[in-house]
């Protein structure tokens, strides 16, 4: 049988290939920080629909690690359930104070699992400038007077 590949207009590509074209945890790390800086910011703010949205998009990171990654899916899943488990349900109480506690356990949650790793160089801390690119809040500023369209 035929292997099978991919055309593409430089050349041929196999699954294997393509598999391990696939973004590595460093990448995937650099990520999931991203969307928890941006979560952190917008509940700040107090958009906390934008912090939940974050909130999602950063365990659905966790997901395609566990995919790519196999060997860290325990890990991943404890990490979910025992601290962001706990944010998540700050986001959806709009409670900036439980928000805060929750999200330091996390920090100190990634700190743990870089040490057991052998990456105890590597400490996430959260960035001070807010991104600029998204309106963080707060909601009062939301008001939408005309439409677009
Ligand atoms: C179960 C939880 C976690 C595990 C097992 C874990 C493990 C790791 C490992 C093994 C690396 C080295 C990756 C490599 O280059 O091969 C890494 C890098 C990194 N991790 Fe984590 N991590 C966890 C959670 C987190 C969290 C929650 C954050 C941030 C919020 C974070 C931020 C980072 C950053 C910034 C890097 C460096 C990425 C880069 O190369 O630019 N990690 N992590």
């Amino acid at each position: 049988m035929d292997k099978i590949v991919g055309k593409t207009k430089h050349g041929e590509i196999t699954i294997d290939e393509l598999a391990q074209l696939q973004p590595g945890l460093g990448k995937l790390m650099d990520d999931m920080s991203t969307r928890f800086t941006y979560m952190y910011h917008s509940a700040k703010g107090g958009n906390w629909k934008l912090a939940h949205y974050q909130y999602r998009s950063f365990i659905s990171i966790m997901k395609k690690i566990k995919i790519v990654r196999p060997k860290y899916t325990t890990d991943m899943d404890a990490y979910e359930k025992h601290f962001m488990i706990p944010v998540k349900e700050a986001i959806e109480a709009e409670d900036w104070k439980k928000f805060e506690e929750t999200y330091k356990k996390s920090v100190e949650g990634s700190d743990h699992y870089h040490d057991k790793y052998d990456f105890s160089y590597i400490r996430f801390i959260t960035p001070k400038n807010p991104p600029e690119h998204m309106d963080l809040g707060p909601p009062e500023k939301f008001s939408r007077k005309k439409k677009p369209l």
